[in-house]
C-alpha cells in the first residue's frame, strides 16, 4: 500500500528570544506567572518585517538540503498557518515564489493550531491516490506583530511564539509512513478562540474603534480552551491507535502540538504514558500553533528520540475548536 512517508525535516526560529524576563517589559506579568500557568521560559519574535512564507523559505530550505533535493523536485506545497504574510493571496503561493517553482500547486491550510495534522492528512491522502509523488508541508506563524502588549492582552501575548517548520513527504510502499489521520472540529466553540476584526460580514470590514475595542486582536476564552484540550486530545490519541488496532504500549513518542505545558502534562497524566514519552518543548519556543509538531518533530529527530519503524503519534488541539491525530510508522 502506498503511504506518504516525512522523509525529511527543517526549522527555523527568528534570532530575537524573550524571555519571560523581557515579557514583563511588554505587559503586567511575572516570569513566576507564566511559567507555573504555561511552562514557557521564552519565545522567539521577529525583529524585522518579515512573513510566515519567509520563516517557512528557511525550514523549508534545510529540510530539502537534508532529503538531497532541489525544490524543483516538489510536486506539490501545502502550507499551515493562521497569521498568513497577506490576507490573500495566501502565503503557499509567497512560499511556492521564493522557492522558485512556479506551476506547482500550493494550498493553504487554515487550522490553526491542528493545521499541521489536517495538512498531513492532505497531503498523504493526495500521495495515497498517486496526484502527488513528492510534497512540502509547512507549518509557520508570526504571531508577535498581532498580539496585544497591555494588561487586556496579556494571558494571550505571553503565550505566542513565532517560528517554521517544514517537512517532506513522499510516496512509500515498504510499510512505513503514515498510517492514519484523524481529523475533526467543532465550530459552535468558534467563539472561544479567534480573532474577530477585520471581518467581511461586519459593514463595514474595517472601522477606526478595531484597535480600541481589541477585536482585532486574538480573544480567548482560556478556560473553555483547557477543558476541551485535555479531553479532546486523550480522545483522539487513542482513535488513531484504535485504528491500527495499536495500543499506547506500542507508542515509541508522542508529539502534541505544544499549546500548554500544564495541558500536556494533564493529557500525559489522564493516559497513563510515562512523561518521557510524551515530547514537549514549549519552555523554549511558546505555542507556536502549526509551526508546534513540525519544529518539535524536528527537534526530536536531532535528540535522537525516535528509530525507524517506531510508532509515533502527532496530536493536536486548537482554535476551531479543531482537533486531529495522526499514527506514523517511522
Ligand atoms: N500575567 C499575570 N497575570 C495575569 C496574566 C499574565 N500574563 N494573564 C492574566 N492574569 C491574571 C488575570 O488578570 C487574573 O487576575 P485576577 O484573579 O486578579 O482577576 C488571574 O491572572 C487569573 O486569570 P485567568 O485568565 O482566569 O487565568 P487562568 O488561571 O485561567 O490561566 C491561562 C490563564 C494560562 C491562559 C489558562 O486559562 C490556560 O492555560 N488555558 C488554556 C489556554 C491555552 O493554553 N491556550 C493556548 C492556545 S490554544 C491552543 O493552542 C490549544
Amino acid at each position: 500500500m502506498t503511504r506518504a512517508r516525512i522523509i525529511s525535516t527543517g526549522r527555523y526560529v527568528p534570532e530575537r528570544v524573550v524571555t519571560n524576563e523581557e515579557m514583563t517589559k511588554l505587559v503586567p506579568t511575572s516570569d513566576e506567572w507564566i511559567r507555573e500557568r504555561t511552562g514557557i521560559e521564552q519565545r522567539h519574535f521577529v525583529d524585522k518585517e518579515i512573513g510566515v512564507s519567509d520563516l517557512a523559505y528557511e525550514a523549508a530550505k534545510i529540510a530539502l538540503d537534508r532529503a538531497g533535493l532541489k525544490s524543483t523536485d516538489l510536486d506539490f506545497i501545502i502550507f499551515a498557518t493562521l497569521s498568513p504574510d497577506f490576507m490573500f493571496p495566501g502565503s503557499g503561493c509567497l512560499l511556492q515564489e521564493r522557492l522558485g517553482v512556479s506551476g506547482i500547486g500550493a494550498l493553504d491550510i487554515r487550522n490553526q493550531c491542528t493545521g499541521f495534522v489536517y495538512g498531513l492528512s492532505v497531503a498523504d491522502a493526495f500521495i495515497r491516490c498517486g496526484t502527488y509523488k513528492r510534497i512540502l508541508l509547512a507549518g509557520a506563524e508570526v504571531h508577535s506583530t498581532g498580539l496585544e502588549f497591555n494588561e487586556r492582552g496579556r494571558h494571550i501575548a505571553v503565550l505566542f511564539g513565532d517560528g517554521a517548520g517544514a517537512v517532506v513527504l513522499e510516496a512509500c510502499d515498504n510499510g512505513r509512513g503514515v498510517l492514519s489521520t484523524h481529523l475533526h472540529a467543532d465550530g459552535r466553540y468558534a467563539r472561544e478562540l479567534w480573532t474577530e476584526n477585520p471581518a467581511s460580514r461586519h459593514i463595514p470590514r474595517f472601522y477606526d474603534g478595531m484597535l480600541t475595542d481589541g477585536s482585532c486582536y486574538p480573544q480567548m476564552n482560556g478556560r473553555e480552551v483547557f477543558k476541551h484540550a485535555v479531553t479532546k486530545f486523550p480522545q483522539v490519541i487513542k482513535e488513531a491507535l484504535e485504528a491500527n488496532q495499536l495500543s499506547l504500549d506500542d507508542v515509541a513518542l508522542v508529539i502534541p502540538h505544544q499549546a500548554n505545558l500544564r495541558i500536556t502534562e494533564a493529557v500525559t497524566q489522564r493516559l497513563g504514558l510515562p512523561p518521557e514519552k510524551v515530547f514537549s518543548n514549549i519552555q523554549r519556543y511558546g505555542n507556536t500553533t502549526a509551526a508546534s509538531i513540525p519544529i518539535a518533530l524536528d527537534e526530536v529527530l536531532e535528540q535522537g528520540r525516535i528509530k525507524d519503524n517506531d510508532l509515533l503519534v502527532l496530536a493536536s488541539f486548537g482554535s476551531g475548536f479543531t482537533w486531529g491525530s495522526a499514527a506514523i510508522r517511522w
